[in-house]
């Protein structure tokens, strides 16, 4: 691909302002050596002002989604993207979140331009293991984790029972909840159908692949082994 396009499409500006940023010089290689638009360097060897270029596409990002934060540009207020630098919302190919995240729901969310690894994440087939921490306003009852784990639990407006999820009580008001599918509002409809309420809820892992220390808004680029990992667990 011409470099003045390679550039574009990572969000740097139109084909027309790439143009010019290589005519003042901005674009250079690791030496800072002035680069033309018709060289052929690889992307690891190119600097705008200095700086290595973004990642190329293939490009997949685990951001720390704080609550108050939705994954949807159709809901009002601060989307992930606003976590992100703003170039990237020009990127073509454009990265999606994998699944969401209710507004009031924090941790792990993905994001990626590759389609195919997006579809093969969501793909209910693919049963990856997704960890959520809820708080709850009542005291469990203590037979959540038998109906949870039943796999006929068959929630308000839904047609198919619920695969068997895996309830690990952590004391009285907090609990953790594993599960392999992601219908919408899932873990905080299971909950209304024991009669509890959840006040907060955390995503801590999906797939093989662990939130960790990653503070809340903060993100980063996934690599190969991490990329493998999400499909172990
Ligand atoms: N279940 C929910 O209720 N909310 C989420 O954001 C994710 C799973």
């Amino acid at each position: 691909m011409k470099l003045v396009k390679l550039i574009a499409n990572l969000g740097y500006g139109s084909r027309k302002q790439v143009t010019q940023l290589f005519r003042s010089g901005a674009i250079t290689d690791a030496n800072g050596e002035v680069l033309y638009a018709d060289d052929q360097v690889a992307h690891a060897d190119i600097r705008i002002d200095g700086e290595p270029l973004d990642p190329p596409p293939g490009l997949t990002l685990m951001l720390h989604k704080p609550v108050g934060v939705t994954c949807s540009t159709r809901d009002p207020g601060r989307i992930v993207n606003d976590l992100l630098p703003p170039r990237f919302r020009l990127r073509s190919p454009l990265l999606s979140s994998v699944g969401r995240l209710d507004r009031e729901t924090s941790g792990l969310l993905l994001l990626t331009d590759d389609g195919a690894l997006l579809h093969r994440i969501v793909a209910p087939k693919s049963r990856l293991a997704k960890v959520y921490d809820a708080t709850l306003a009542q005291d469990l009852r203590g037979d959540e984790a038998a109906l949870f784990a039943s796999g006929t639990l068959l929630l308000e407006s839904d047609t198919t029972p619920l695969a068997p999820a895996v309830l690990e009580v952590i004391d009285p008001r907090h609990a953790r909840l594993t599960l392999t599918e992601g219908r919408y509002h899932q873990v905080r409809r299971m909950f209304a159908a024991v009669g509890n309420h959840v006040t907060a809820l955390h995503r801590s892992r999906v797939g093989g692949l662990e939130l960790g220390d990653l503070a809340a808004g903060q993100w980063r680029v996934l690599d190969e082994e991490e990329l493998r990992r999400l499909f172990v667990g």
